[in-house]
C-alpha cells in the first residue's frame, strides 16, 4: 500500500515537471524536476533598511495598506488556494500582510514576519537576527503583473519597517523565479547565500553556502 502511494507521488511529481517543461522551458524543467524528487534550493536575499528608499510610481494607481481582519474574505477571494488555517495562524503569530488595491480591488499582496521565518518549500527555518524582518508570499494578480505593483508594495513594506526601527529585510526566492528576482532586485535586494536540502526517502541533509554569482 505504502509503496503504491510512493510510486503515485513520484508519478504525479513527474507529471507536474512535464507541465513545467511545456510552459516554462528546459531550464526551469530540470530544477523543478529535481525539486520534486528531493533536491531543493532557495536564494536568500537581503536589503539593509538604512539604504535609500526611492519613490516608485506603479503603472496604475494603487492604494497600499495593511490587511484588516474585516477584509479577510477579500484576501481569500484573491488567493483561493490559501488555507484558511495557515492565514489565521499567520495573523495570530503577528505576521502582517500588505495589500495593494486598484480601484478598490486587491491586486497584489505580500506578507512579513518579525519572529520566525519558515520556508515550507524546504521544510525549515531561515535564520533571522534581531532587527530583521522577513518578507514572503508576494503575489500579484496575473492581469496586473509587470506594472511595478509588487515593487511599490515592497517599498512600502521596507519604509514601514525602517520607521519601526528594523535594520534589514530578508526574503527567499526560487532561483528559477525570474519575475520575482527582478521585482526584488528593483527594490534593492541582493542575493547573499543559497540554502537548500537534499532529501531521499527519510534521509535528508540541509546545506547553505555564500552566493558566488551563480548556482553550482
Ligand atoms: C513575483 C511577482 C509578485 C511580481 O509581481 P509584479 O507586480 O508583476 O512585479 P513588478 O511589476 O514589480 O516586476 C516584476 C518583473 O516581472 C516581469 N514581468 C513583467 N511582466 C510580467 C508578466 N505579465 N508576468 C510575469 N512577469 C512579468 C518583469 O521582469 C518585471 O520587471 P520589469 O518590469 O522591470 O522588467 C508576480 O510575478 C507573481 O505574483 N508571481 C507569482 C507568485 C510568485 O512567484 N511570488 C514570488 C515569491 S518569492
Amino acid at each position: 500500500m505504502k509503496a503504491g502511494r510512493a510510486s503515485g507521488r513520484r508519478r504525479s511529481a513527474v507529471m507536474r515537471a512535464i507541465a513545467v517543461l511545456r510552459v516554462e522551458g528546459l531550464a526551469s524543467f530540470w530544477f523543478k524536476l529535481l525539486g520534486e524528487l528531493g533536491f531543493r534550493r532557495l536564494l536568500v536575499q537581503e536589503r539593509l533598511l538604512a539604504q535609500p528608499m526611492p519613490d516608485v510610481s506603479p503603472g496604475l494607481p494603487v492604494r497600499i495598506e495593511l490587511l484588516k481582519d474585516s477584509a479577510l474574505d477579500e484576501y481569500f477571494a484573491f488567493r483561493p488556494e490559501a488555507a484558511h488555517n495557515d492565514i489565521s495562524n499567520r495573523l495570530q503569530s503577528g505576521s502582517l500582510c500588505f495589500v495593494a488595491r486598484h480601484e478598490g480591488r486587491v491586486v497584489s499582496t505580500c506578507w512579513t514576519t518579525r519572529s520566525r521565518a519558515r520556508t515550507e518549500y524546504l521544510g525549515s527555518e531561515i535564520a533571522m537576527a534581531v532587527g530583521d524582518v522577513y518578507l514572503f508570499d508576494a503575489f500579484t494578480a496575473v492581469a496586473y503583473r509587470g506594472n511595478n505593483v509588487a515593487h511599490a508594495l515592497c517599498m512600502t513594506q521596507l519604509r514601514y519597517f525602517q520607521q519601526a526601527g528594523y535594520r534589514r529585510a530578508i526574503r527567499a526566492t526560487l532561483p528559477e523565479n525570474r519575475s520575482a528576482l527582478r521585482a526584488h532586485a528593483k527594490s534593492g535586494f541582493q542575493t547573499t547565500r543559497v540554502i537548500g536540502r537534499l532529501k531521499i526517502g527519510p534521509w535528508q541533509r540541509a546545506f547553505e553556502r555564500p552566493w558566488q554569482g551563480k548556482l553550482r
